[in-house]
């Protein structure tokens, strides 16, 4: 697939996708999305790869999806084309998915980045659901996602009232992981994607898939989900390895398998 609104890179075991509709503040067009989807499952497939940050631009992550397009719409139109069902290919991404937020992450901007499993945001970075300024709601995980994330009363304010959040007040409220200068996030991300990279890739994909199903599952299911893949995990060779390196006192070297 050639790709016109993302760019794609990879350095070593990190993947790199960069949103770039510059022209429009990287509004999420559905090509954007089936590209980021692509791009995505992509970087699942290759084995060499271990986590990915995923970016914007230096003044917006990504504002929003694209109101010119969605604009007179009908809601057969909108049904038909379910532009939102298809960014359940992003949250379905196996591996580490770690969003380096500049300026706007506004709306579809910012639902994208509360699918990543981690956020590093530069100090201009700000985080959004204005969609109720234009007679609608979130549509993309952001009514779901924000109160799993910051509970029910951060959740109204935001959806609710449309303005934005800063970088510090979302840190403050668990929201970010990190946040520093807007210059250096997307190396701080990168740096952050290859720690990640170096651990056992079996364990990293259960690990994201038990702390994402915390968020669906009655405690009991997700209890018993976390020991199966925590005894499941003794079949793997990077197990042995891991323990073996610990009793031996070097490091490790996982392989995957
Ligand atoms: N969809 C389509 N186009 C968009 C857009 C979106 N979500 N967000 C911005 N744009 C366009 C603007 O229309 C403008 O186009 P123009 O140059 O042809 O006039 C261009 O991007 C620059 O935006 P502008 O508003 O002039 O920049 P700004 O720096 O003053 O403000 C924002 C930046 C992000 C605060 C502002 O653009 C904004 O509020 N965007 C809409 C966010 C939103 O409601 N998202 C939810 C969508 S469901």
């Amino acid at each position: 697939m050639e790709y016109q609104h993302v760019l794609v890179e990879r350095d070593g075991p990190v993947g790199l996708v960069t949103l770039n509709r510059p022209r429009v503040l990287n509004a999420l067009s559905p090509a954007l999305v089936a590209e980021l989807s692509d791009a995505l499952r992509g970087f699942d497939d290759d084995a060499e790869i271990g986590a990915v940050v995923l970016t914007g631009g230096p003044r917006v992550f990504a504002a929003g999806a694209d109101i010119g397009d969605m604009a007179d719409r009908s809601p057969v139109e909108q049904l038909q084309r379910d532009q939102t069902g298809r960014w359940a290919a992003i949250a379905a991404f196996s591996k580490p998915l770690i969003a380096a937020v500049n300026g706007y992450a506004l709306g579809g901007g910012c639902e994208l980045a509360l699918m990543c499993d981690l956020i590093i945001a530069g100090d201009t970075a700000r985080f959004g659901q204005p969609e109720i300024n234009l007679g609608i709601i979130p549509g993309a995980g952001g009514t779901q996602r924000w109160p799993r994330t910051v509970g029910k009363y951060v959740a109204m304010e935001v959806t609710l009232g449309g303005a934005p959040l800063t970088a510090q007040r979302a840190h403050q409220l668990g929201l970010v992981n990190k946040v520093v200068p807007a210059e250096v996030t997307i190396g701080v991300a990168r740096q952050v994607a290859a720690q990640l990279a170096e651990k056992a890739p079996v364990a990293v994909r259960l690990a994201k898939e038990a702390v994402n199903r915390a968020l669906e599952t009655p405690l009991s299911e997700g209890l018993a989900a976390e020991r199966r893949s925590f005894y499941f995990l003794f079949a793997t060779e990077d197990q042995k390895e891991g323990m073996r390196a610990f009793l031996e006192k070097r490091r490790a070297q996982f392989k995957g398998r």
